[in-house]
């Protein structure tokens, strides 16, 4: 971050939203960083942040137990905003009056604005006289504190965003950061108008504070980095080397389970035209003996995990003592990997985050773990990354192995590898690359019957999986134009041997996922 640049602090109470938050207000050209809402509050102060964001929560405040901030917050003299479970405990600790409300509110709602606040300003009604929101509460703030006015309502909610203006203290039931409220990136500029931050921070800006952080946490110590070739791991790959040079080794780990001619291209890329320091493992009999046999998605997974883990193991302990392994983990990997309490949120177990084994003796650098990928893809391209590989679509750790369903074998994934290929490259062709998020084949675990020519044939099916998304936390299925779909399942029918039939995966996620293990 540039000297002087004006910077706003995101205490998280566990909500699903709090990234987000954060990266509302890079959008707005000031840099946030988010604190765990036990993170000692005169250090934030000290730090100099100018505003405070309090995020949402699961928690009711009554609970036993409920995490809340200090009650100084509300007096150091800077302007705060609390967001759903940031305006309950806001609500609470000044006295207002919190209930639990009478119906849970989740979902789309229409706010009547009432009265004037700098927080509201340029907040226009709608047609119908309201403004349509994003709610997703338990507890209600009935009254609010002394000193406050209500500035919103709701039938169902008294008190739908309220103000201090003389402390500048500010608060809104609903998600302004999410964008089912349409009007909430104006209410989080607002804030940070009310906050008086200069916007002048930038990805630019980004990478030299990341750039310092690396240094810091690094010092003189070594790091791995483990580089698959993704848009994740090469933008990480460049920012540690940027940071710390040569004290940077990257491990290729080519686990056998990747698309064809990726292990070429990765090598090609980062050895010749990066003049890194990559060494290239070629692992894949390791980790199809490691999966022999296995049908359990989540076995595999874990399996997979595991293997890349003691590749990489094996690979530090040849190169002496190396601390630190640097990975490409995103903010969707991260919340879809780990839940704020309880084990209820895991739903799949990505091998970068929460299939780690417990004797893994690696620190870990992770730049990326705030960053959204389309954030990631930016600081690609001004970090002077190729567009081949900026704009490569996400691929899984565990790879072809959870798009070959059940059992995965050598020859089953060959198929795979193939009739993948062509997917990729007429999607090329049609000009959708960039469009779609991500088009791929999965190999199911059935034979159906054709015929070709004279004869029966009995064969394996692919499916096509192309999904449009922003962030891979939601997706919809493409609406690839008919033209597309019949030449690729013409050219895997005819080209590919062992393949008879080709289907198009028509789900969404939720409640479907992207990958089908
Ligand atoms: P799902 O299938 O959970 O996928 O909707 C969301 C996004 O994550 C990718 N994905 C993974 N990435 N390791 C990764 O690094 C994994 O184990 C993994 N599983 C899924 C998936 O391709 C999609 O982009």
């Amino acid at each position: 971050m540039s000297a002087g640049a004006g910077k706003i602090a995101v205490l998280d109470f566990g909500g699903q939203y709090t990234q987000l938050i954060a990266r509302r207000v890079r959008e707005m050209s000031v840099y946030s960083e988010i604190f765990s809402c036990t993170h000692p509050l005169e250090a934030i102060l000290a730090a100099g942040y100018q505003g405070i964001i309090l995020s949402g929560g699961p928690s009711s405040v009554y609970e036993e137990g409920a995490p809340l901030p200090p009650k100084e917050l509300f007096d150091a003299g800077i302007p705060v905003l609390g967001i759903c479970y940031g305006m309950q405990a806001m609500g609470y600790l000044l006295g207002g009056h919190v209930i639990p409300a009478e119906r849970r509110e989740y979902g789309k709602a229409e706010i009547t604005l009432q009265g004037q606040s700098p927080l509201l300003r340029n907040v226009e009604p709608e047609a119908s006289g309201r403004v349509t929101v994003w709610m997703s509460h338990g507890d209600t703030v009935l009254r609010p504190p002394k000193g406050f006015t209500a500035l919103a309502n709701t039938p169902n909610c008294p008190v739908a965003a309220m103000a201090d203006e003389e402390r500048h203290l500010y608060a809104v039931q609903f998600h302004p950061e999410v964008l089912h409220t349409p009007q909430g990136r104006t209410i989080l500029d607002n804030f940070l108008t009310v906050c008086g931050v200069n916007r002048t921070w930038s990805m630019a800006g980004f990478i030299d504070t990341t750039v310092e952080a690396i240094r810091a946490q690094v010092g003189g110590q070594r790091v791995l980095c483990a580089l698959s070739g993704g848009v994740d791991s090469s933008v990480v790959a460049v920012l540690v080397h940027r940071a710390i040079g040569d004290q940077l080794t990257c491990v290729f780990v080519d686990n056998g389970l990747l698309r064809k001619g990726e292990a070429e291209a990765v090598v090609h890329t980062f050895r010749d035209a990066f003049k890194m320091n990559l060494i290239h493992v070629d692992a894949s009999r390791r980790f199809l003996d490691e999966i022999h046999g296995v049908t359990d998605p989540e076995i595999k997974r874990k399996r997979i995990g595991a293997e890349f883990i003691a590749v990489f193991e094996d690979e530090a302990k040849k190169l002496g003592d190396i601390p630190f392994l640097a990975q490409g983990t995103l903010y969707p990997d991260v919340i879809e990997s780990v839940s704020f309490r309880g084990p209820s949120a895991t739903i799949k177990t990505h091998h970068n985050v929460g299939g780690l084994p417990l004797q893994m003796q690696f620190k870990l650098v992770e730049p990326l773990r705030e960053l959204f990928k389309d954030e990631v893809r930016k600081l690609g391209e001004l970090l002077g990354l190729p567009p081949e590989i900026v704009w490569r679509q996400p691929f899984p750790g565990p790879g072809l192995a959870i798009r070959v369903l059940g059992e995965v074998t050598s020859d089953r994934l060959d198929l795979l590898r193939e009739a993948d290929a062509i997917v990729q490259e007429e999607v090329r062709q049609a000009g959708l690359e960039r469009t779609v998020w991500q088009a791929f084949a999965v190999l199911l675990p059935i034979k159906t019957v054709g015929v070709m020519g004279d004869f029966r044939t009995y064969a394996h099916v692919v499916a096509l999986r192309a999904v449009m998304s922003q962030d891979a936390m939601t997706a919809d299925w493409a609406r690839l134009p008919y033209e597309l779909l019949g030449t690729i399942s013409n050219r895997i029918i005819n080209e590919v041997k062992g393949i008879n039939r080709v289907v198009f995966d028509i789900s969404s996620k939720p409640p479907s996922t992207i990958e089908w293990e």
